[in-house]
């Protein structure tokens, strides 16, 4: 089990242990995290489970890929942390991970 944090908007912290192979939106939605409404079900093509990886995970978690940049685009206020959350896969190196939840989604 992979430990992941998720802080909301108003500051409550959700500290959650997530199976491998799962995906940090899934955890989120199971466990109850405001403000992660993840419409598609995690077909990258929402941009309703956004989050700010926290800044000393960026570069663990890594970028990207080009459809989730490209649906990036329709997210609330993108910074360079953005990722959407059904994208990053839970694996072992991702233990203590954390990511905030924006104010909003899309
Ligand atoms: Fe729709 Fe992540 S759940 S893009």
């Amino acid at each position: 089990m992979t430990k992941l944090t998720f802080i909301a908007f108003d500051g409550a912290t959700f500290e959650v242990e997530a199976e491998n192979g799962s995906t940090v939106m899934e955890n989120a939605i199971r466990n109850g995290v405001p403000g992660i409404e993840a419409e598609c079900g995690g077909a990258c093509a929402c941009a309703t489970c956004h989050v700010y990886v926290d800044e000393e995970w960026t570069d663990v978690v890594g970028q990207p890929e080009a459809m989730e940049e490209d649906m990036l685009d329709f997210a609330y206020e993108v910074q360079p942390n953005s990722r959407l959350s059904c994208q990053i896969r839970v694996r072992d190196e991702l233990d203590g991970l954390v990511v905030r939840v924006p104010e909003r989604q899309a």
